[in-house]
């Protein structure tokens, strides 16, 4: 059996998750459900974003947990760097990596659509149905990738609330790190911008710094990379 589970703050990864799912004609599942991966799997799909040229928090947990024996690892990321997660991710999970793939895709901070190459992630598809070990190569990450990735992302985008919010409490629900109260996240907050899209009155905003603008304009990396 064959399950794809995904992790996504501004619905990217979910649109790659769900084109697999369905080339795969499996079910789809998002991480966040409580008790997503209890059961032990024949073949998972992990599909998650790359941020701060990281793993997210949330992913790491998940990836420890998953119990399958094969598991194909999927990276989207937005055409900035995609770090050295699939290697990362690839020492986490306990069954057999069986493919791996960093996909680019939009930046969340670029408001950038979930656009990427379906025509590669077919032969993915075919590789997943009939399952070899690989082992995924090691990429060179920044030296300072390490350092504090969620305080880095705090410092870099701020999220603000308008006077639209009316209490509803959808934000609270939807933040993966507990970090958000009715519009105000704490330090926990990975800036991961679900509550963001999640919020029903459209009163959450976020706003890159001067400096993060500059970075993401700076940088481009636009590589579909596919291990089979
Ligand atoms: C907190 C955060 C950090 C990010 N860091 C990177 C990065 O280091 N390199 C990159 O290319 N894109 C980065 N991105 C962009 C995302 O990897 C990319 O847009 C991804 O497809 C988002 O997927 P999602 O919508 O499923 O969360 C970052 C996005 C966020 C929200
Ligand atoms: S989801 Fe939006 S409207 Fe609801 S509490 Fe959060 S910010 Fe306010
Ligand atoms: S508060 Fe932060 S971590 Fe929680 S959903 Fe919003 S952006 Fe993500």
């Amino acid at each position: 059996m064959i399950s794809v589970f995904y992790f996504s703050g501004n619905g990217h990864s979910r649109t790659v998750a769900e084109y697999i799912a369905k080339e795969l004609n499996c079910d789809c599942v998002d991480i966040c459900v409580p008790e997503s991966s209890v059961q032990s799997f024949e073949t998972a799909v992990a599909v998650f974003p790359v941020y701060c040229q990281n793993i997210p928090k949330p992913v790491k947990a998940f990836l420890k947990m998953l119990d399958a024996k094969n598991v194909a690892l999927l990276a989207t990321y937005g055409k900035i760097s995609c770090g050295n997660v699939l290697f990362e991710a690839e020492k986490l999970v306990k069954g057999r990596v069986i493919a791996g793939a960093y996909v680019p895709t939009g930046h969340s901070f670029l408001n950038g659509k979930a656009e990427f190459d379906k025509n590669a992630l077919l032969m993915l598809c075919e590789r997943i149905k009939s399952p070899i070990a690989i082992t995924v190569p090691k990429r060179t990450k920044h030296v300072f990738a390490n350092l504090f990735p969620a305080w880095r992302s705090r410092i870099g985008v701020r999220i603000k609330k308008n006077g639209s919010c009316d209490g509803c409490g959808m934000c609270d629900a939807v933040c993966p790190m507990n970090a958000m109260h009715l519009g105000t996240p704490n330090s926990k907050c990975i800036r991961c911008l679900k509550c963001v899209s999640a919020c029903p009155q459209k009163a959450l905003k976020f706003e890159n710094s001067f400096v993060l603008n500059k970075y993401l304009m700076g940088h481009c990396f636009d590589e579909l990379i596919v291990y089979l």
